[in-house]
């Protein structure tokens, strides 16, 4: 599959077939991931791949986490569908930035990793395309990264998730606004 075809077919995908991803699949996307271009070749990127039990773990947390919140009357956004995503996928990979909890960290630093860390998990979800998988980029993991790193006693700092696995539904392509109303062409 050619770029083009894979970023035009690409779709955020909820819904997932009952098959697993072979483990070699799921180490080749992470290698096309990591040759995303990184501010200073810095590679701020960490991953941690979730399956079988400690998936369902993830899913488990996460509700607990955003149950609570609701309790104190606390926006939970689309948490809930979101931790429905996970318990659907085969795979989940979370996705960390390796350096923003050192000492001194700056701004202009978090904002180039924040960059680089973005088009390593886009690689993600263009080349899990190409194998015929579907994905979903999840920032819903920010309702409870504080338990989700404790959990998973990382000192890191949790960036996404992205769910991974064989499409189990063929949505439509979701609405853009027209590149002239997002582009201003100067010369
Ligand atoms: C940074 C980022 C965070 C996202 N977080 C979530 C999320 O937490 N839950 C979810 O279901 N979808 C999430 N999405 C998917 C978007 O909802 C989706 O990309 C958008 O609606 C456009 O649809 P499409 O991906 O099918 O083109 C996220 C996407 C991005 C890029």
């Amino acid at each position: 599959m050619d770029v083009v075809a894979a970023i035009e077919a690409r779709r955020s995908i909820r819904a997932f077939q009952n098959k697993i991803v072979p483990q070699e699949t799921i180490a080749r996307m992470l290698e096309l991931s990591t040759k995303a271009p990184s501010g200073k070749n810095r590679q701020p990127w960490r991953f941690a791949v979730l399956q079988g039990n400690k998936k369902d773990e993830l899913a488990k947390v996460m509700h607990n986490a955003i149950t609570l919140l609701k309790q104190y009357n606390k926006d939970t956004g689309s948490c809930d569908l979101s931790i429905h995503t996970i318990r659907e996928a085969p795979v989940v990979i979370l996705i960390f930035n390796g350096f923003s909890k050192e000492k001194g960290y700056r701004h202009y630093t978090l904002l180039m990793d924040t960059q680089s860390i973005g088009a390593a998990v886009q690689n993600l979800l263009l080349a899990a395309q190409d194998f015929g998988l579907g994905t979903c980029w999840i920032c819903d993991v920010f309702y409870c990264p504080e338990e989700i790193c404790s959990w998973l006693n990382r000192q890191d700092e949790l960036m996404a998730a992205v769910a991974i696995g064989y499409p189990n539904e063929s949505p439509a392509p979701r609405s853009r606004r027209l590149v002239s109303e997002v582009t201003t062409w100067l010369d």
